[in-house]
């Protein structure tokens, strides 16, 4: 029989544990699929004493997963410590430098180092495999790189991050704060180390950049993506998408455009009877629009240890298999330069949210700047609170109302505009809030 493929897995802890717990289980069948056996040889962490709930006695420990990764020992190199630079950028550059195949989980690395790391990987005649960074147990990478070659590909959007749609979940469903809801995306093992690349966007945004490389076989550009996160989505947000029939999602959109391609991550009002709307907690899901397969939706659980794991085990066992493919889908040489699409010129309704003074003519002021951007406006709702009702009854007393305008398809560029103009006229007590509607 073949010699087993040997495998050393930097990063011990939420997905790494989880990675030897899936391969003790599963080790048989992997063995069966591919035609030989994996075996892991090495570890490294940071504490070699935390209890992780696994027995590390058969394996190499190394202290500096460097080490590892250098080690004559090893055919593959699991990295699962997480972070763009440090430790994790080592571990992938001196693996792939020593000829060793990687398999990682971490977008942000591959977000900024990508093509550099895929220039290298190729350069030494090895692969990088990266199913558990995008989307946790869904095989979008396998799916996107593998089985549309039939395909143009015209749009791709979704629920790239768990962590934010457990939270705005449970803030909707089960009325708890943010600071609640992400308390426990920690405790599940769904957050990053730093959760500010969940709630502020960042990770959706390094997920949506591998998704749009291998999408449109052009080269990874995060840089190109806007960014807008989940912290300023407050609970009356919530309550008005629920009155006007939207529910709210961070979604990751990327779509070709005459100008180039648009890349963007917000919250977003979608329909409440929408697919995606449906999809609640830390599931992921992914909509893939072509001209051949019209639409392909991918739903799954998006985070957490064994999900994610899952993903790993699928990359070591296809190394296992002896397949292995380009990290972008193509050569780096072959991958287009796209242009970046920009932000302003994007197209569509826009939910608004002002606090304004509630006196005489504040309603008409809003209304004139909108008109001078030649925006039209398909409902406006003004909601007093009950206090104010109760002690201001004819309404004089320029005490702070919520005025929430949904518009009909607008530019980027003159939303921005007519809220500026609002906000210098005096209008508003509070920053405006205003989130984009993607209706299909
Ligand atoms: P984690 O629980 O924080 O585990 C990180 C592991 O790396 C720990 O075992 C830690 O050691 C080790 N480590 C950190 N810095 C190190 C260093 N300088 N030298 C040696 N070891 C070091 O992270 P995770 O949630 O498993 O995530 C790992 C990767 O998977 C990240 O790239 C993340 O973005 C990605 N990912 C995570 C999920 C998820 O749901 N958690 C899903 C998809 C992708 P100690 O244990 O000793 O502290
Ligand atoms: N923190 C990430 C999330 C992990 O919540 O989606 C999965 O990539």
């Amino acid at each position: 029989m073949t010699r087993p493929l040997k495998v050393g897995i930097a990063g011990l802890g939420t997905v790494g544990a989880s990675v030897i717990r899936i391969l003790e289980r599963r080790n048989e069948t992997v063995t069966q699929r591919g035609g030989r056996s994996v075996e892991v040889m090495a570890v490294s962490a940071r504490d070699k004493a935390k209890d992780r709930g696994i027995d590390l006695s058969p394996f190499t420990w190394f202290d500096d997963p460097v080490d590892l990764a250098r080690s004559a020992d090893v055919d593959c190199v699991v990295e699962l410590v997480g972070g763009a630079d440090g430790a994790a950028f080592e571990v992938v550059q001196t693996a792939l430098s020593h000829g060793r195949h990687v398999v990682t989980a971490n977008k942000a690395l591959l977000a900024k180092h990508g093509l550099a790391l895929a220039k290298l990987a190729e350069s030494k005649g090895v692969s990088i495999s990266f199913e558990a960074s995008v989307a946790g147990g869904i095989p979008i990478i396998k799916t996107l790189r593998e089985a549309l070659p039939g395909n143009e590909v015209s749009r791709l959007y979704g629920i790239l991050n768990g962590t934010c749609n457990y939270i705005l979940s449970r803030m909707e469903l089960e009325g708890l704060t943010f600071q609640e809801c992400l308390k426990d995306a920690q405790r599940l093992g769904y957050a990053e180390a730093d959760p500010t690349f969940d709630v502020e966007g960042f990770d959706t945004a390094h997920k949506l950049a591998i998704l749009t490389s291998l999408a449109f076989g052009t080269e990874i550009d995060a840089e190109a993506i806007y960014v807008e996160g989940i912290s300023s989505i407050t609970p009356l947000d919530l309550a008005m998408a629920k009155e006007l029939g939207f529910r709210i999602k961070l979604l990751g959109v990327a779509e070709r455009t005459d100008t180039g391609i648009e890349q963007r991550v917000h919250p977003t009002m979608v329909p409440r009877t929408s697919s995606i709307a449906q999809v609640m907690g830390v599931t992921n899901a992914v909509t893939i629009d072509a001209d051949a397969v019209r639409e392909l939706t991918l739903i799954g659980p998006g985070a957490g240890g064994d999900a994610t794991a899952s993903a790993v085990v699928a990359d070591i066992a296809d190394l296992a298999a002896g397949v292995a493919q380009p990290l972008f889908g193509k050569p780096v040489d072959q991958l287009e330069k796209a242009p970046r699409a920009p932000m302003q010129r994007h197209e569509g309704g826009y939910y608004i949210r002002l606090t304004v003074h509630d006196r005489p003519g504040v309603a008409a002021g809003v209304a004139t700047r909108m008109a001078e951007e030649d925006i039209s406006l398909e409902s406006i709702l003004q909601k007093r609170s009950e206090i104010a009702a109760t002690q201001d009854p004819h309404g004089r007393s320029g005490a702070p109302v919520s005025l929430v305008l949904i518009t009909y398809a607008a530019t980027e560029a003159s939303i921005r505009s007519a809220v500026e103009k609002i906000s210098r006229d005096g209008l508003i007590a509070e920053p405006p809030q205003v989130i984009r509607i993607e209706r299909d």
